[in-house]
């Protein structure tokens, strides 16, 4: 992606952001920063006293055995009571919590009254059904409020949650109840998407079949397209019927696991990658308040399921932890048309909005006219998360959905970071469309070369971040060393993004993208190696390689190279089935776009896939570049030639 450095745009924010009583000036801003990254310790110790309410306050601030930190060391507290409790006191009791639309149109309101109570209710139903402190709950649920209360529930009684979205298949959810040892799942008889039932129950039952650890489903009645239980099953309404309505919050170390949130990696299947308690809610809350610049009086829209990370982070844990009003909604962007989003915003008068570059995209693409029937005055500002925006995307947003007149947040982080990382502040700083902006607090951020060593200004290299941060993974679930291999090894004493950057002469950093095997396919992370294995399963495949193709709308396209053994026949019915079998294996998401046969893969001498050429390949474009250490020449020829199933 280029991008333009040269005329980069500055805001000239209006009052309304200026006047903050955090930063009541750019030299208090920096001076905050620079004190953050001085002496982290001090700054961390002083915020995290400050932001977040405790049982018991830290005796430390990091303990840090690199890659292995420990944040707020001795401190007490629980996340549910941070983002409920503190709120009853103090006028905030009867104001909205989470502010629902399902897709039929259906609304509801929870105040931090009732949501409380809610959580209480099915804390106490999961302490019922067993779960203890420390045990994993999944949760596969749509996009409703009890997604939410069940968050809270586990974070209430110390439970590890494990929200799986609810497009990955029966197949991914058993992997991921497998690899976190779940003895309960959490889903529903169903949600609404595309104005048709989702059926989610079915792929619970597939996956509870093979997994005997679990002991009890537990199932939401959201659709009521679902007659009978199985024996494991219970209905969440008559399992809260009774509960008690309030519950004491477990008082949970700084250390103590909050949840695992698979993600994929460059190799072999997802990670579950896990955070803790105080730093992780530390890093969700600040940035929710001092990135979104909230006020007393907002509604918060962060469009992400909550199935991904930004619906943990901000759409659950930031926004409540702030006392504000989030708003959930259930459905997809155009339906029943394409102007859903904007009659949302219209129609409950939402303030901040946050979604990602792709569905700016797909706006973009169905015309103005369907934002130009609404009123989105109510808007202030603006997010953007999940993937690099094209300055002509941020323009169009800035212009259409902002009227000109909302600063845009571009943050980037990843599943792993806990909150963001780098992006500009409303009121602090000015923007450059197609630039995330700055590090955040405490975010010592730089761009290097393979050695480690810091590149100039306006050099592409490796995005690392050399210090350890309070929202940072603590370790990949049940296997540490992975940890310490995947993501501080590659450059020393750095925790690598796997992200290629460039840094401008402002101190701006432009995110070029992943750099490792992994593709971002409409903002969702995939890795190249699970679809390969996924289709390799199918009997007719003998190799499989994937990779990554540029693509208007949703960023990447996913093509697959694939090899069939003696005696198949590549074809239209073989695209679809193989399609098939990745929607089966992994979810939807990962379908290949493309699939293309091929005599032979492209190898190295010492057999490695050459996917430097495949991505040219798949890009339409002519092989450029070294192919010295290519083994057989005449694979290129080959796969040139090779028939290109467009779906
Ligand atoms: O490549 C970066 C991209 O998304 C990756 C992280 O994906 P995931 O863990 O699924 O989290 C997505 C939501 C936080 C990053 O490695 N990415 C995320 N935000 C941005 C971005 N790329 C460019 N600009 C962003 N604002």
């Amino acid at each position: 992606m280029s991008h333009s450095m040269k005329h980069p745009e500055k805001y000239k924010p209006s009052v309304h952001f200026v006047k903050k009583a955090v930063f009541p000036s750019l030299s208090q801003y920096q001076s905050m920063h620079r004190e953050s990254l001085r002496s982290p310790d001090k700054f961390w110790g002083r915020i995290g006293k400050g932001e977040l309410a405790w049982f018991t306050q830290p005796k430390k601030t990091l303990d840090w055995k690199s890659p292995f930190a420990k944040w707020f060391v001795g401190g007490k507290l629980n996340v549910s009571f941070n983002c409920i409790d503190r709120h009853l006191e103090g006028g905030k009791r009867h104001k909205a919590a989470i502010l629902f639309e399902g897709e039929p149109g259906d609304v509801r309101v929870l105040t931090y009254q009732q949501l409380h109570d809610e959580v209480c209710r099915f804390a106490n139903a999961l302490k019922g059904e067993g779960v203890k402190k420390g045990d994993r709950v999944m949760i596969y649920l749509p996009m409703v409020p009890e997604a939410a209360i069940a968050m809270l529930a586990c974070a209430r009684i110390g439970a590890v949650h494990s929200v799986v979205f609810g497009g990955f298949s029966s197949e991914s959810l058993k992997d991921r109840i497998q690899d976190c040892g779940a003895k309960l799942v959490i889903t529903a008889d169903g949600g609404y998407r595309r104005g048709q039932v989702g059926g989610l129950k079915q792929n619970v039952d597939a996956a509870v079949a093979v997994c005997p650890g679990v002991r009890r489903v537990i199932v939401l009645k959201r659709t009521g397209h679902l007659e009978k239980l199985n024996p494991i099953d219970r209905w969440w309404h008559e399992l809260v019927a009774h509960q008690p309505s309030t519950c004491p919050p477990e008082k949970m170390d700084s250390e103590d696991p909050l949840f695992i949130l698979y993600t994929s990696g460059s190799t072999g299947k997802p990670k579950g990658i896990l955070h803790t308690t105080a730093g992780y809610l530390l890093g969700a809350h600040l940035t929710t308040k001092w990135v979104f610049d909230l006020k007393e009086t907002d509604l918060f829209w962060c469009t992400a399921d909550v199935g991904w990370v930004t619906g943990h982070s901000y759409t659950v844990y930031g926004a409540l932890s702030n006392g504000t009003t989030t708003l959930m909604y259930e459905g997809v962007p155009n339906q029943p048309e394409p102007d859903r989003f904007w009659q949302i915003i219209e129609k409950h008068r939402v303030n901040i909005f946050y979604t990602a570059p792709t569905a700016i995209r797909s706006f973009i693409r169905w015309g103005d006219h369907w934002v130009k029937k609404h009123d989105l005055s109510s808007l202030r500002l603006l997010g953007s998360v999940g993937e690099p925006i094209n300055p002509e995307a941020w323009r169009w947003y800035h212009q259409v959905i902002g009227g000109g007149r909302c600063p845009i947040v571009d943050t980037w982080w990843q599943t792993e970071t806990g909150s963001h990382l780098i992006t500009t502040l409303p009121g602090v700083h000015a923007t450059k469309p197609g630039s995330a902006g700055l590090p955040f607090f405490g975010v010592d951020m730089a761009v290097v070369d393979d050695q480690g060593k810091e590149v100039k200004a306006g050099v592409q290299g490796k995005l690392v971040v050399r210090k350890p941060w309070p929202s940072m993974l603590r370790t990949i679930h049940g296997d540490s060393e992975r940890y310490a291999k995947t993501y501080w090894s590659d450059v020393p004493n750095c925790y690598f993004t796997g992200d290629g950057a460039k840094k401008d002469a402002d101190g701006y950093f432009w995110i070029s993208g992943r750099i490792d095997d992994v593709l971002n396919v409409s903002g969702h992370r995939l890795g190249t190696a699970e679809v390969e294995s996924a289709l390799v399963t199918h009997p007719a495949v003998a190799e499989a390689a994937v990779v990554g193709r540029p693509d208007d709308l949703k960023g990447q396209a996913v093509v697959a190279f694939v090899t069939l053994k003696a005696g198949h026949k590549s074809g239209s019915e073989l695209v679809a089935a193989l399609r098939e079998r990745v929607s089966k294996e992994i979810g939807p998401i990962a379908k290949p776009d493309q699939i293309r046969f091929a005599e032979a893969l492209p190898k190295t001498r010492s057999g490695k896939i050459m996917r430097r050429l495949l991505k040219e390949v798949a890009a339409g474009g002519a092989v450029k570049g070294d192919v010295t250490t290519l083994e057989d020449l005449n694979v290129i020829a080959s796969l040139q030639a090779s028939s290109g199933e467009e779906s």
